[in-house]
């Protein structure tokens, strides 16, 4: 061989050598996450960032799967042009797509036809029944936000494909239910209404009561809640579902009322109830609030804001959407957050911040980065 051709073959192995290995790294799998960064990007196993606002998180069978609104670029991404997003993880930090749970309806007379505002998903198993099922907050397409449904949707797989079943408001023609030491006073009278809110629960009395910022919670005995803004959002309802978990009793009590609580997140500690949510101010944050009761029937007790430092005003520019009980640990309770850009909804971040208890009280604080094993201290 001549060697100017020996010197050509010689290049072109090396190219060849160089692409592949290129070729390697960008097959890559992404870096291994070992901490949260609230606010920052996260990417999934795909390195892309996460789809699921305004999302809560279910624990089954060793794995968490995290079910939330996916989101599409600029201000139309605030309508469900895809559906709800599923993502799978065993540790918390590194989150694998599962594609989307519910997908929204390409027939324009479904209720949760492309384009309507489907918002707040969650998800729960019912280990009578074997079905995932999942609630959301509903808006009609074109309708704005004046339907203000409950959504349920069921699957025999935690990843989907969910089912859509109906939207309604719920408890039409139901008076809520009173714990024995409710005050006369404190009962709603619908020939005089107390305040707006209480125009509100006898106005929509015949047709049932608006639902929108919800959450849904399983006690111990597998009772199941929903717990959603109601009367124009200036009062939470808290209402069992059925056994089967798709329909209301008719049992629920009211939460709060007349002040205006959104975002609610309930859980259990120590046989303790504990609720999380936001005041009303749209997009825009604002600072939470916390309560707690000792029966689910309550009386709720309000305790103001968890949150704690510099930016605790406006929940450091984050809504709650979900507090989730670690896997494993003891008294381990992470406030799940969303931080919302409207303008360019997919954009939206997530913050999730360690809740920590002193007694029965719990406070929130502001952390950069951090890992579960706060929770070992
Ligand atoms: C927020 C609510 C969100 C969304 C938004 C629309 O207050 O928490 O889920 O409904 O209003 O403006």
């Amino acid at each position: 061989m001549r060697t100017s051709k020996l010197l050509a073959l010689q290049l072109l192995i090396l190219v060849s050598l160089f692409t592949s290995v290129r070729i390697a790294c960008a097959q890559q799998a992404p870096a291994k996450f070992t901490q949260f960064t609230p606010g920052a990007i996260w990417p999934d196993n795909n390195g892309v960032h996460i789809n699921a606002h305004g999302g809560g998180i279910l624990y089954q069978k060793g794995k968490y799967y995290w079910f939330g609104e996916h989101k599409i670029e600029s201000g139309a991404g605030n309508r469900a042009m895809v559906g709800v997003h599923c993502y799978s993880s065993n540790d918390l930090y590194n989150w694998k797509d599962e594609g989307i749970a519910l997908k929204v309806s390409n027939d324009t007379t479904s209720d949760i036809a492309k384009g309507c505002i489907l918002e707040r998903p969650k998800v729960i198993y019912n280990v009578k029944t074997k079905k995932y099922v999942m609630w959301f907050h509903l808006e009609l397409r074109g309708k704005g936000y004046s339907a203000a449904r409950a959504g349920v949707a069921t699957a025999d797989k935690v990843t989907g494909p969910y089912t859509f079943i109906k939207s309604y408001r719920p408890n039409a023609g139901r008076m809520p239910f009173y714990p024995a030491e409710t005050l006369d006073n404190e009962r709603v009278d619908c020939t005089h209404p107390a305040n707006k809110s209480d125009g509100f629960f006898c106005r929509d009395l015949p047709g049932g009561q608006m639902a929108r910022d919800m959450t849904v919670f399983v006690d111990d005995d597998q009772k199941a809640y929903h717990v959603f803004s109601s009367e124009e959002n200036f009062t939470l309802h808290l209402a069992e579902l059925t056994d089967d978990y798709t329909g209301h009793t008719g049992k629920f009590i009211r939460i709060y009322i007349n002040h205006q609580t959104e975002a609610p997140a309930l859980f259990k500690r120590k046989g303790l109830y504990y609720m999380v949510g936001s005041g009303c101010t749209g997009w825009d944050p604002n600072a939470a609030r916390w309560f707690t009761a000792k029966s689910i029937w309550g009386p709720w007790t309000f305790h103001g804001n968890p949150c704690k430092g510099a930016g605790a005003d406006i929940t450091y520019g984050g809504q709650s959407t979900h507090v989730l009980p670690v896997a494993g640990k003891k008294n381990a309770f992470i406030f799940m957050a969303d931080k919302w850009t409207p303008k360019n909804a997919i954009d939206g971040r997530y913050l999730w911040l360690p809740i920590t208890f002193k007694g029965d009280e719990m406070e929130i604080n502001w952390s950069d980065k951090w890992g579960l094993n706060v929770f070992d201290k």
